[in-house]
């Protein structure tokens, strides 16, 4: 598996600059995108030894739908600006090497696109100032098979981010064309969501299954659990919005004990390696999900570079299995990590 800083490298010798810094930064002075991988470090593991691993089973599902693997795609806005594919080869990548793909509201393919080639999918949204509109796009995704909701409730407005980027919005064909008539997200995205909303929309969207992004607190993941929604996805949004913020890895634990076996619970943010997503795994996560990685993978190689990294994960996370005795995704507990 190509390393994390190989492909940013690589990636950064492709893309303009202007477009590189916009993947790259975090919020603030990036105190919560600098911590979010070496917060995973923190969590020693214990292998289990000696252990028969002649066969070692990666599968698993998320909310009911089969994965190959653990890992997933989190939604990142504006694929086409790294890659002529976007979200086109992200989600023939996804569905050629069985993970599941969340969709951006801010992608930039249509979706009779997506599902021409795609597997499994769900789509990520805001709540909209508009609420009629955010109805609409809820029942345009549930029409075109999203499997679930995700409702990223991280940014009641767009924080300022540490570098300054540039790139042209209009490539490609929104999925969402509404959104596509302003740059500035911020001015569309509603300031006022609540525990209202998460209920609204789990009503709305009977039928499919509603999950919270952005959840960093066993109180808060409990209330959207109570208000409907099916999981909590821990998340600081890659350090995009609240500089500052705890890690997810720190975070985690809480959540996990807070919601316990009321819905299941996924992760995101600085997870680079198959023995970032045990680690997530021995901590309770259903799943792991990775967005720059993809980003990072798309610009290099476009749909074949996705499928790569997917793969290459795969095998890592095997690989981190079989050396700490797990011979399936259940047998991977809370034993497995210590803090030193
Ligand atoms: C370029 C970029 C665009 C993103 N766009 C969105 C988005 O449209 N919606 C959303 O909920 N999260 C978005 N995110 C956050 C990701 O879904 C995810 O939470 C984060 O990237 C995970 O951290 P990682 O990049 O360290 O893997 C974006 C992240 C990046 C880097």
């Amino acid at each position: 598996m190509n390393s994390h800083l190989d492909l940013i490298e690589e990636a950064r010798g492709l893309l303009p600059e202007g477009v590189f810094q916009y993947v790259a930064t975090g919020a603030g002075v990036e105190e919560t995108l600098e911590s979010a991988p070496a917060a995973w470090r923190r969590y020693l593991l214990r292998p289990r030894l000696p252990r028969n691993v002649t066969t070692v089973d990666v599968t698993t599902s998320v909310l009911g739908t089969p994965v190959t693997s653990p890992v997933q795609i989190a939604p990142t806005g504006f694929q086409r600006i790294v890659h002529a594919d976007g979200e086109v080869g992200t989600a023939k990548a996804a569905a050629e090497a069985g993970s599941l793909l969340v969709l951006s509201s801010r992608a930039t393919s249509s979706l009779e696109e997506i599902q021409a080639v795609a597997g499994p999918w769900w789509l990520q949204a805001y709540v909209l100032r508009d609420r009629e509109l955010t109805a609409e796009i809820v029942r345009r995704a549930a029409a075109a098979g999203a499997r679930a909701l995700v409702l990223t409730v991280d940014t009641p407005h767009v924080a300022r981010k540490a570098r300054s980027y540039e790139f042209d919005t209009a490539v490609g064909t929104p999925l969402i064309p509404e959104l596509a008539t302003r740059d500035d997200l911020g001015v569309w995205q509603a300031p006022d969501v609540t525990l209202a909303d998460v209920h609204w929309l789990a009503e709305l969207s009977a039928g499919v299954p509603v999950v919270v992004k952005g959840i960093l607190r066993g109180d808060d993941a409990r209330e959207c659990v109570a208000a409907g929604a099916s999981a909590v996805w821990v998340s600081n949004h890659g350090g995009r919005q609240l500089d500052g913020a705890i890690p997810s890895a720190l975070a985690l634990p809480e959540v996990v004990d807070a919601v316990g076996d009321t819905a299941e619970v996924y992760v995101d943010g600085g997870i680079r390696s198959g023995r970032d997503v045990v680690r997530a795994l021995a901590l309770g996560a259903r799943a792991a999900f990775v967005g720059r990685p993809v980003v990072w993978a798309l610009a290099v190689a476009g749909t074949d570079g996705v499928r790569e990294l997917l793969d290459g994960f795969r095998e890592d996370v095997e690989e981190t299995m079989s050396l700490t005795g797990c011979t399936s995704v259940a047998e991977i507990g809370p034993d497995l990590v210590t803090l030193p």
